[in-house]
């Protein structure tokens, strides 16, 4: 894959000011800067806003080098934080690294550095690697290792990454959840200490934190201003990511959880850290996430630059009622809405036992004959009948006790023998050991079997609705144990990218009971997400904000549903709903027979002014401009196309009091030379639009004054969602 073409850097023999050792990684607007000598440890100096060669005296000479170890490991002269703790054949639980040599090349997407560096006594090599993705601000960081000996190592410790930053007035962005609350967006100041994100759940691991943060340098957190430092981890197993901040210095180090996972890797064999990929941003925490946006289009998700269908899931309009005239009744509904995709949803297989409710049939993954005599081909039917495309929802990773699949092969599932079998869901739910190359077989088969069968299906939605429960595999031997945590997800990965391989435009959905697996480690076998189960338009607005941070509005699912909403029982209007949903990749989660003609009305002008704006949202830059958790009453943002000739903006109305306070909202990313054509699209009567419909304002206007809002947001549960164009 990769073209290894550029020079081998002979130290000593550079150009251009470099300092001999130096090895300077940019990308347009960050520059990394690393020294390693033959023989000698290799030093982490710089990570920070653009610098040319000519530039790097002046970084040694302002003081603002680290000159810490690149990857400092355990064992000699090491109290503190290390990146990498092994034991060798003979109990030795040291390390002692020092550099080979150093590549530098160009591949397809990314120019890259390795510092090879190895044991100055035992049979053990490392290879360091930073990855700058072409056309973006992203520069990746992993590691690679080598037995080279004869004998069997253990790895206690292997982070992916170990930075140092700058100590100052450092203040941390997380995004912390739980079931229905996923990504809530949390800041803090750093005090002196050890601050650990963290999580153990073994399948999905953005439920309780996601693996990514950001991090200011110089003060509490902003928008658009302040230099800020983004990371995140590309892996969705367990993770830890741990801020050790003292007095005087301070490290991140970020990696796979090795607490109960430690692995033993055997002679001639690798083992492979996943990436840490990190910006640095001097435009605030907007920088770091539109440098994120561009990273996951470009490199990180499937089909990232392909515009995403509206959709229909069925889940909230008929739970596991699932049947051939429901689905019908659904698809020809949504179709006259405009929309553009069914998903039937789960429901939908087991004869033996067919699937009712969540304690049977995972793992059955055959049609339900009972529920759809006319099988999917029936299905298909319809959705050609009414010109709209079809999906379907798996959790493939799972069984229930009671299902077929459980009684033919105990043995595939992860369970401690001599122990009671831990359930889930439906007090049967239990995981299938993808440590099994068999069971690996059987995953790829359900999509494989279903793709095979039926070529037009266009998406699949693959679930999780459990935890890693049992630590135990009879697949994988006894003194391999706590590999679980890891080669589960190798074995994910082998059948993702088999699926990925055979099928590169089906679109799939990465759920986990919501957004449990909203991570870097998925989305690259992925075209989007689900959000959270929790549809509430209200508390979306606080959830799709901290998402907003790391992932982009085209994987983002923002599914409009009922009223009153089934999690939070809340009441919220129609428009208000849509605008909501607008904000990211808009779908409905509802059942369109409850719906009164007036709402399909309004629901079809929508999708239609969705349609127009979809590339704006879907791949534009967003700017975040007011943030439901700075008690403002209101919540504001909005997408602009890179070129800034169309924008898109959203402003809510999240609480309500008389006569309150409603700020001006300033917008940003526009062009100050332009003017713009303001639309309103989403008006509940199309001859009262809000008041800002049709005036045309200049960009420096709307970005310097910004437009008042208190008229336009008087109700409760008032919102707006305004189309700008440039005026020639
Ligand atoms: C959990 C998902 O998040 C829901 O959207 C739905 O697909 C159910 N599982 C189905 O069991």
């Amino acid at each position: 894959m990769k073209t290894k073409l550029l020079l081998i850097l002979t130290l000593g023999t550079c150009a251009c000011g470099l300092h001999a050792k130096d090895y300077l990684i940019s990308t347009p607007n960050t520059s990394l800067l690393i020294t390693a000598t033959p023989g000698e440890k290799s030093k982490f100096q710089y990570y920070g806003s653009r610098i040319s060669e000519q530039d790097i005296q002046g970084v040694y000479d302002s003081g603002l080098v680290f000159g810490v170890e690149s990857y400092p490991v355990f064992g000699l002269n090491t109290p503190g934080e290390r990146a990498m703790a092994v034991a060798h054949p003979d109990g030795n639980m040291s390390l002692d690294l020092v550099v080979e040599q150093v590549y530098q090349y160009v591949s397809d997407e990314a120019e890259v550095t390795e510092v090879c560096m190895k044991d100055k006594v035992y049979p053990f090599v490392l290879k360091q690697l930073f990855k700058a993705y072409k056309g973006t601000d992203i520069i990746s960081t992993w590691v690679e290792v080598e037995n080279t000996g004869k004998k069997p190592v253990t790895l206690y410790r292997f982070a992916s990454a170990f930075l140092p930053v700058p100590r100052g007035d450092n203040w941390m962005t997380h995004f912390h959840g739980f079931w229905g609350a996923e990504h809530t967006m949390d800041e803090e100041k750093l005090t002196n200490g050890q601050k650990v994100i963290s999580n153990k759940d073994g399948l999905a691991n953005t439920e309780t934190d996601n693996p990514s943060f950001m991090l200011t340098m110089d003060g509490k957190p902003q928008e658009e201003h302040g230099n800020v430092f983004g990371g995140t981890l590309a892996w969705t197993g367990t993770y830890l990511i741990k801020m050790d901040v003292r007095n005087t210095k301070f490290n991140i180090s970020a990696g796979i959880n090795e607490e109960t996972a430690h692995y033993i890797l055997d002679a001639k064999k690798k083992f492979v850290t996943p990436e840490f990929a990190m910006t640095y941003s001097t435009t605030g925490k907007g920088g770091v996430s539109r440098a994120f946006h561009r990273w996951a289009r470009a490199y990180k998700l499937n089909q990232g630059n392909v515009p995403h269908d509206i959709l229909l899931n069925s889940w909230e309009g008929v739970y596991f009622n699932v049947n051939q005239q429901g689905m019908d009744d659904m698809m020809k509904a949504f179709s006259a809405m405009g929309g553009e995709l069914f998903v039937m949803d789960d429901g939908w297989f087991g004869n033996k036992y067919p699937r009712n409710n969540s304690t049977s049939s995972l793992g059955d993954w055959e049609v339900c004959k009972e529920k759809l005599p006319e099988g999917i081909e029936g299905l298909l039917k319809s959705a050609k009948k009414y010109n709209i495309k079809f999906g379907i929802w798996i959790e493939p990773e799972m069984a229930n006790t009671k299902s077929e699949l459980f009684e033919k092969h105990p043995d595939w599932i992860m369970r401690i023998k001599n122990r009671p079998l831990s359930t889930g869901r439906g007090k049967t739910q239990v995981v299938l050991d993808l440590t099994n190359p068999e069971v690996q077989d059987f995953v790829f088969g359900v999509v494989d079997n279903l793709m095979t069968k039926y070529p037009e299906i266009a998406y699949m939605k693959w679930d999780d609705n459990s935890s890693l429960m049992d630590y135990g595999s009879s697949y994988l031997p006894k003194d391999r144990q706590s590999h679980i945590y890891i080669d589960y997800h190798r074995g994910l990965n082998n059948v993702l990218k088999r699926i990925r391989a055979k099928y590169p435009k089906l679109v799939l959905q990465a759920c986990a009971g919501g957004g449990g697996r909203v991570n870097y480690g998925m989305l690259p076998y992925f075209d989007e997400f689900w959000t959270s189960d929790d549809t509430d338009a209200l508390q979306r607005i606080y959830m799709q904000w901290g998402v907003s941070s790391f992932y982009p509005a085209v994987a983002m699912a923002s599914h409009v549903s009922a009223d009153k909403n089934h999690q939070t029982g809340r009441r919220l209007p129609l428009k208000f709903r849509f605008d909501v949903a607008m904000s990211g990749r808009l779908g409905m989660e509802i059942q369109p027979k409850d719906m009164s003609e007036a709402d399909k009305a309004f629901a079809k002008r929508a999708i239609t002014a969705y349609k127009g704006i979809r590339p704006v949202v879907q791949f534009g830059d967003l700017y975040r401009l007011v943030s439901p958790y700075d008690h403002k009453g209101i919540s504001s943002l909005m997408y602009v196309t890179p070129g800034k000739e169309r924008a898109v903006f959203y402003a809510y109305k999240i609480s309500h009091f008389l006569n309150m306070v409603i700020p001006n909202v300033r917008m940003a990313g526009l062009d100050p030379q332009k003017k713009y054509r303001i639309t309103d699209l989403t008006a509940v009567k199309t001859d009262k639009p809000c008041a800002l419909d049709g005036k045309i304002i200049s960009g420096r206007m709307l970005m310097n004054e910004g437009v008042a809002l208190h008229t336009l947001l008087a109700s409760e549960y008032s919102s707006v969602a305004l189309e700008l164009r440039e005026v020639k």
